[in-house]
């Protein structure tokens, strides 16, 4: 008989106070919006695969793709060259030993039990380390590219229930079963192995539907923080999540994702996010990203919202900025941690060194502040990891 050695999914089981994640190494640009030419690539796959062990190697929780299936425009195009998060994942998993591995899935764009056969084998391929990201589009020219249109904004989580409810029973259903739904039919489903750990779900919805369909389901809410309101506004958006969990008697964890620039002066930093922003920006890409989101999506209350946060679009997609010295940056993860936030995934112009300086600096404060236990392999486990029988 074959043992299986099952690992702890470290999204769940991390007692680290702020956890970590690397987002969008799967996509051209990261999450910048710049022509820069040390702009990330997505097709330097043996790039990719250092950045990857450098944060598994360093005690990392996550590793998240975005999904994305076309460009924004403008001369780099960002985004534009991406790799698909399913395959991504898998080949991640082989290589690491001990981060969770996610997929971002735009849902409309894969059949549910498909989908759930893809997530198990992940989830075998890494002994248990597997994540699901779901999300429902909000790209119209993207979702064009799969049925000719995209759904109303509600109807896409009454899609979304739909497809989560059959690849769950696909995981856990220990007979066949058939499904007569709105979106879906499908007759007598089989679907084995079914995964050795509960996939972790995470889900980005920002508007009142969006955050229902993430507390009624999700473990964690990945949030472009609302930072530019200030510590209180910040401090009610999470909370937010979390009463809406409660209410489904749920707890769930809170992410956000960040831009990091890091230096050893202040004013180094700065000069180079204005390098990379302002005189390097690619503004074509940012008018068609802040014109869709600000129509397509709840992640801002209105186009006007969306257009305010150009200059962080440019920098990070709008994510958290972590712009400074090593100590600032560290500060700043502090002081989100107080405002309630359980993890952050990192991004930056150049990922390789990024993520060099960033173990090398910031990763030593964050374990001295109590921020995280020291990595060695001795992984201090908080939550117990929730097996299928
Ligand atoms: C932190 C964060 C990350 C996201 N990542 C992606 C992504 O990788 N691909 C994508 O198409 N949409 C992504 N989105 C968009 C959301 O999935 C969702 O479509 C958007 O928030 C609109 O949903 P809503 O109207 O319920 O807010 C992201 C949104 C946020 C806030």
């Amino acid at each position: 008989m074959t043992t299986i050695d099952v690992k702890p999914n470290p999204v769940r089981t991390s007692a680290n106070r702020m956890k970590l994640g690397v987002f969008a190494l799967n996509i051209d640009g990261g999450c910048t919006l710049t022509n820069a030419p040390e702009r990330h690539r997505a097709a330097d796959w043996a790039g990719s695969l250092e950045v990857a062990r450098a944060a598994d190697r360093a005690g990392f929780e996550m590793l998240l793709p975005v999904g994305r299936w076309r460009g924004y425009g403008g001369l780099s195009n960002p985004m534009g060259e991406s790799f698909e998060t399913y395959t991504w994942a898998a080949g991640l998993a082989s290589v690491t030993d001990q981060i969770a591995l996610f997929t971002t899935s735009h849902l409309p764009t894969v059949n549910p039990v498909f989908a759930a056969k893809q997530a198990v084998t992940i989830d075998h391929i890494s002994n248990g380390r597997f994540g699901l990201n779901l999300i429902c589009g909000w790209f119209e020219a993207e979702m064009r590219m799969f049925s000719g249109s995209m759904m109303e904004h509600d109807t896409r989580y009454d899609y979304a229930d739909e497809w989560l409810d059959i690849v769950r029973k696909a995981w856990s259903e220990k007979e066949t079963f058939t499904v007569d739904g709105k979106f879906f039919n499908a007759t007598d489903v089989f679907a084995q192995p079914k995964p050795l750990n509960r996939p972790f779900l995470m889900n980005a919805g920002g508007s009142p539907r969006g955050k229902r369909f993430c507390a009624a389901n999700c473990d964690a809410a990945f949030l472009i923080l609302k930072y530019m309101d200030g510590p209180e506004a910040v401090r009610a958006q999470i909370r937010s999540y979390r009463d809406l969990a409660a209410e489904y008697g749920r707890d769930i964890q809170v992410w956000c994702y960040a831009y990091v620039v890091q230096k050893d002066t202040l004013a180094e930093a700065e000069d180079y996010l204005d390098y990379y922003v302002n005189r390097m920006g690619n503004d074509i890409a940012c008018d068609n990203v802040t014109r869709e989101i600000g129509i397509q999506s709840g992640m801002f209350a209105s186009t006007e919202d969306a257009l305010r946060s150009r200059f962080h679009f440019k920098a990070g997609f709008a994510g958290l900025p972590l712009v400074g010295t090593p100590d600032m940056i560290a500060q700043e993860l502090n002081r989100y941690s107080d405002l309630g936030l359980d993890g952050v995934c990192l991004t930056w112009l150049d990922y390789k060194s990024g993520i060099a300086d960033f173990v090398a600096d910031v990763l030593p404060l964050m374990e001295t502040s109590g921020l995280r236990a020291p990595f060695g392999g001795g992984r201090r486990l908080g939550v117990a990891e929730e097996v299928y029988a």
